[in-house]
């Protein structure tokens, strides 16, 4: 079966893994694990109650589920991904497009809140992705960018944590003032855009 190769800026040689760019019957089996092993419970406080709020990188859906937000959008690139997102959401009003980090095709200042979880470390250039979650997230919103944490409960999660010197290229990408939070499984940069 084949998987695709994705050349990030977080590692020297080329990620081959269903999990980076799920797609085909390995891609969706992999979607089908995130959801099983996910567990969102601390982000979704962290993200809190919203008025808009756009995930990039959804994968299945297990995140967007559980947000409580009046619109809820989530964007990934691979159209495995945003079938399963839709089914594990049937019943939610959540609008699913096609996008990258990079190129998440909505307009300036749409969201009180972006996040990222667990595909940072997938994108191709790290500070366009940035670039383009600042563009799109409203003045006084909240851009947050989640990693395996290194000091997780989950072995999945210790065993693909970053070391500290990408994690700290995440925090300058995303500029002053830049909070970090440690998660049970998550290391989560936070920022907020000036007003
Ligand atoms: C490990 S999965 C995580 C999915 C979901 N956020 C979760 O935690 O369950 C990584 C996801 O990132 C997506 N992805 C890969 N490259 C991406 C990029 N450049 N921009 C945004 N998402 C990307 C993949 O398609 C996949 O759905």
């Amino acid at each position: 079966m084949a998987t695709d190769e994705i050349q990030s800026w977080a590692y020297d040689e080329p990620i081959r893994s269903p999990f980076a760019l799920p797609r085909g019957a390995l891609g969706r089996l992999a979607g089908r694990l995130m959801l099983w092993l996910n567990d969102p419970g601390e982000l979704v406080t962290l993200i809190g109650k919203q008025g808009s709020v756009l995930e990039v990188g959804c994968g299945p859906g297990g995140l967007l589920r559980h947000i409580d937000a009046d619109r809820v959008c989530g964007i990934d690139p691979s159209p495995d991904m945003l079938q399963l997102a839709a089914r594990h959401n049937r019943g939610r009003d959540i609008d699913l497009r096609l996008g990258t980090a990079a190129d998440t095709g909505h307009p300036d200042r749409s969201f009180d809140v972006v996040v990222s979880v667990n595909n940072v470390a997938m994108w191709p250039d790290l500070e366009a992705g940035v670039r383009e979650l600042r563009r799109v997230t409203r003045p006084r919103g909240r851009l947050l960018i989640a990693w395996h944490s290194a000091t997780g409960s989950s072995p999945i999660a210790r065993k693909n944590s970053l070391a500290e010197e990408k994690l700290a290229r995440i925090a300058q990408a995303l500029g002053e003032p830049t909070r970090r939070h440690e998660l049970r499984n998550l290391t989560v940069f936070e920022r907020r855009c000036p007003g």
